[in-house]
C-alpha cells in the first residue's frame, strides 16, 4: 500500500475529525501517503483531493463537524457516478479509501467495494444505527447535548408543574431518543420503531402528576409518526379533553454540532487506527466498529443487509424507571 484516501460522508458527527487524524497519522507511520477527499463522495466525483500531512490534522480532534466537509451525493448511487469516482481514484494512484459515515455512507462504501475498489468503512453517526458497531462515533456527544437540554427543561418544568416535549434527531431510528429518555429521566418516549397513541401519552403524563411528580417530560424522535409538531397539535386540539398543553423544544442540528466528548475522541481514534490496520493486513470491504468493547471488522455486505434493532428490553426499562 502506498497511497490511501479518507473521506467523511452523510450527517456530520462529532469525533469524525479524530478518525481522520488517526487515519492520517497511522497511515503516515506505515510509510503511506494519505489524501483527504473534500465533501464526501461528492469530492470523489469532483476530483477534489488534498494531500494530508501530520501537521494538517493537528488541532482538529477537539473540533466538532468534519474538517474535510461532508455531503449527501445522489450521483454516487448510480453505477456511472461510482465509475467516475473510481476513474479519479485511479488517476490519483490511490489504492484504497476509508469512508467515515453512517449507514447510508456504508451502503456507498459497499457499492464502491463491489465494483472492485478496496474500501474500509468507519461507523460514524449520531443515530447509532449501524449494524457492525455497538456504538458509533458522535452518538455520545449528541446524547450529552440532549441531556443538557433535558436537565434544564426539567428545572423550569418543575417550577411551573408544566409538561414539556423535547424532540431529538433520528428520522428512522429512536435510539438517541430512548437513551436520552432513560438518562434524562423522562416520563415517556416516542420513537419511529413503535406506534404510539397520543392519548396514551396523555394518560401516562396525568398518571405521573398523580404520583406526585412536579413535571412531565416526553422525549420524541423526529421521525416518529407523532413528532413534536404532530403531538403538540394533538394536545392543543384536544386540550379540554386531555387537560393540559405540551410546551415544545426541538433540538435539531444543535445536537450534531457539539465539541466531541472524550468518549467520541477516543472512539474516533480507535476506529481510525483500526481502519489503517485493516488495510495494512490487506483486508477491505469491511466496516470497522466496536463489538463487545473490542474493535471489529464486519463485512460491508453484512452491514448493509442488516438493520441494527432496538433492544425491546430498553423500552421496557424506560417505562419501569419512569415510575
Ligand atoms: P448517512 O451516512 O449519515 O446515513 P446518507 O444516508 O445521506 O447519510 O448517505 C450518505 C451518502 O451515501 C449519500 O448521499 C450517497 O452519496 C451515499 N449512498 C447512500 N446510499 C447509497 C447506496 N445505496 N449506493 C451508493 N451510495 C449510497
Ligand atoms: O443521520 C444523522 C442525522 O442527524 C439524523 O438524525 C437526522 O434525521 C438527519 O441526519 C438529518 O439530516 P440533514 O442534516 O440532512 O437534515
Amino acid at each position: 500500500m502506498k497511497r490511501i484516501a479518507v473521506l467523511t460522508s452523510g450527517g456530520d458527527a462529532p469525533g469524525m475529525n479524530a478518525a481522520v487524524r488517526a487515519v492520517v497519522r497511522t497511515g503516515l507511520a506505515k510509510g503511506w501517503e494519505v489524501l483527504g477527499v473534500k465533501h464526501g463522495f461528492t469530492g470523489l466525483l469532483a476530483d477534489s483531493f488534498v494531500s494530508l500531512g501530520a501537521r494538517d490534522v493537528g488541532g482538529i480532534m477537539q473540533r466538532g463537524g468534519t474538517v474535510l466537509g461532508s455531503a449527501r451525493c445522489p450521483e454516487f448511487k448510480t453505477p456511472e457516478g461510482r465509475a467516475e469516482a473510481i476513474r479519479h481514484l485511479h488517476q490519483q494512484d490511490i489504492e484504497a479509501v476509508v469512508v467515515v459515515g453512517g449507514d447510508g455512507s456504508q451502503a456507498g462504501a459497499h457499492a464502491l467495494s463491489q465494483m472492485g475498489f478496496p474500501v474500509v468503512g468507519v461507523a460514524s453517526t449520531i443515530d447509532n444505527d449501524v449494524h457492525g458497531s455497538d456504538v458509533t462515533i458522535g452518538f455520545d456527544t449528541a446524547l450529552n447535548i440532549a441531556l443538557e437540554a433535558i436537565d434544564r427543561l426539567k428545572v423550569t418544568a418543575s417550577s411551573h408543574h408544566r409538561a414539556f416535549l423535547v424532540e431529538v434527531m433520528g428520522r428512522k431510528c429512536g435510539y438517541l431518543a430512548l437513551m436520552a429518555a432513560i438518562a434524562g429521566g423522562a416520563e415517556a418516549v416516542i420513537i419511529p420503531e413503535r406506534e404510539t397513541d397520543p392519548d396514551v401519552v396523555a394518560a401516562e403524563l396525568r398518571e405521573a402528576y398523580r404520583r406526585g411528580k412536579p413535571h412531565a417530560l416526553v422525549v420524541v424522535a423526529e421521525g416518529a409518526r407523532y413528532n413534536a409538531e404532530g403531538l403538540a397539535r394533538h394536545f392543543r386540539e384536544n386540550r379540554e379533553r386531555l387537560g393540559f398543553d405540551l410546551r415544545v423544544t426541538t433540538l435539531g442540528h444543535v445536537q450534531r454540532g457539539g465539541t466531541p466528548t472524550a468518549f467520541d475522541r477516543l472512539l474516533g481514534t480507535r476506529l481510525g487506527v483500526a481502519a489503517t490496520d485493516c488495510l495494512a493486513r490487506g483486508e477491505s470491504g469491511v466496516l470497522v466498529g466496536v463489538l463487545k468493547d473490542k474493535t471489529s471488522a464486519t463485512p460491508l455486505a453484512e452491514v448493509v443487509t442488516n438493520k441494527k434493532p432496538l433492544d425491546p428490553r430498553l423500552l421496557e426499562l424506560e417505562r419501569v424507571l419512569a415510575m
